[in-house]
């Protein structure tokens, strides 16, 4: 195994899952592997603690009048559950089919290790780099990041540079350029409805008052016009119209045509807003997905229980230029409206991130086409991105600065699923872009 593999092995065994406390000392241990990973190859590097999960930061000697960059990447995972789909442990990384299968693998472990790894090797090859470069790794951002914008704020003239690369977004097709120029933002809330004091028999009680399941259930069901359009009032007053150059580019796009969604999803037909194309719904159009809905008996067979309670989690993805906190209080406002009779509903905001959207022809926007062109064949191709990274407009918003999305993740890599994996092509592609990257965003 080439050192490279045996690096991004080592780093894929950390269960750094950031929702779960007890993994606490998981991330720890992830982000000490990283300390003594970006020492060893000469940088300067510190782990930060913060009232969550550290954030490590490491940057080579810098000079002025160089061009500083900033990478962004993060060490925490999502839970690998369901445990019982997965073909191999989740955090035992194995080689099979020319891909490395592990939580973590693609989102975002072996992305943010080919930017290190690629510095690694033009610092063995030529000694020095041609930018000034900031490295910031954190712990936090599949729960949103929220000590992340606080760090910012207190350490904004040490983070001071003139572009950020990240490499965490979807490359279109197999060894292919994609610059990503856009990401959804997100409101994350989850909505309590109880009704009776205790489960009840439900011969006994049921017809005698509401059933909290049902009524999660013709809550749900409020939120969607039969056509797949989002039902809440003024949810698309502040949605920027899809562009007719983008419209004409992304048909383009190789790997997410209507049949590529069909045959990546596995679902038996298409379905959302009429009069845009799957791609087009993903990455410029935001909805409203139930994310978790439960109440009642889930065991094996029946039992005859009116449920005291019951639980929806709701993530809604946003677009320029929703504001999350105003979509929150607009989906509050529809739950409380249409909230049936009998039940108590409690409405628990959670995390979110504003949409960022971006100009793929900038000075920088360019230079990573560049870099992409001379690591892939063919010219990039600029998409939108459906996931969210929510530090991405805070970095704009706190830091002046843009974000260059260099994407490896394809569309079958299965992150935050069962069987996540990363072609080792990706991985090594990786490396070479972020050399080639680096040189290109000197000038
Ligand atoms: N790397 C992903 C986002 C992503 C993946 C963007 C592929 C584009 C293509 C990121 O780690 C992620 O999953 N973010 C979460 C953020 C949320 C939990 C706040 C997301 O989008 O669900
Ligand atoms: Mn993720």
């Amino acid at each position: 195994m080439t050192s490279e593999l045996q690096d991004l092995f080592a780093f894929l065994s950390f269960p750094s899952v950031s929702t779960d406390s007890k993994h606490k000392a998981d991330l720890l241990g992830c982000a000490a592997w990283l300390v003594e990973k970006l020492s060893r190859i000469g940088l300067d590097t510190d782990l930060h603690e913060t009232p969550g999960h550290p954030i490590v930061i490491a940057r080579n000697a810098h000079v002025p009048g160089k061009k500083t960059v900033l990478i962004y990447g993060h060490y925490d995972v999502q839970p690998p559950d369901p445990l019982n789909l997965w073909d191999s442990p989740p955090f035992t990384p194995v080689i099979r089919d020319g891909k490395i299968w592990a939580r973590g693998a693609t989102d975002n472990k072996g992305q943010m290790l080919a930017h290190i790894l690629g510095i690694e090797k033009t610092l063995r090859e030529k000694a020095e780099l041609p930018v000034n470069i900031i490295l910031m790794f954190e712990g936090e951002e599949e729960i949103g990041s929220p000590c992340l914008a606080p760090f910012l704020m207190a350490n904004r003239n040490d983070l001071k540079c003139d572009i950020i690369a990240i490499s965490d977004t979807g490359m279109v097709a197999p060894n292919t350029g994609t610059l990503g120029y856009g990401l959804r933002g997100i409101a994350c809330a989850e909505i309590k409805i109880s009704g009776p004091a205790r489960d009840l028999h439900s011969g006994l009680f049921g017809g005698a008052v509401a059933n909290p399941a049902t009524a999660a259930a013709q809550l749900v069901a409020s939120l969607h016009h039969p056509d797949g359009t989002v039902a809440i009032k003024g949810f698309y007053d502040e949605v920027r119209p899809l562009e007719k150059w983008e419209h004409d580019m992304w048909a383009q796009v190789p790997g997410v045509t209507d049949q590529d969604f069909l045959d990546v999803t596995g679902s038996p037909s298409l379905f959302g807003e009429p009069g845009y194309t799957s791609a087009e719904r993903t990455w410029a159009r935001p909805t409203v997905e139930v994310n978790g809905i439960g109440g009642g008996y889930q065991g094996e067979g029946s039992k005859t229980v009116l449920p005291a309670e019951a639980f929806v989690k709701f993530s809604l993805r946003l677009v320029p230029d929703q504001d999350p906190g105003v979509i929150l209080q607009k989906l509050t406002k529809h739950l409380e409206a249409h909230c049936p009779a009998g039940v108590r509903l409690e409405i628990m905001p959670g995390h979110s991130g504003k949409p960022y959207v971006s100009d793929p022809h900038s000075h920088f926007g360019k230079a990573a086409q560049r870099a992409l062109g001379r690591t892939f064949p063919g010219e990039p191709m600029l998409i939108r991105e459906g996931g969210s990274i929510p530090i991405v407009q805070a970095f704009r918003e706190i830091l002046g600065v843009d974000s260059l999305l260099l994407g490896l993740a394809l569309a079958d890599a299965q992150i935050h699923s069962p069987n996540e994996n990363f072609p080792i092509a990706n991985f090594e592609a990786g490396i070479r872009l972020n050399q080639a990257l680096l040189e290109e965003l000197a000038h």
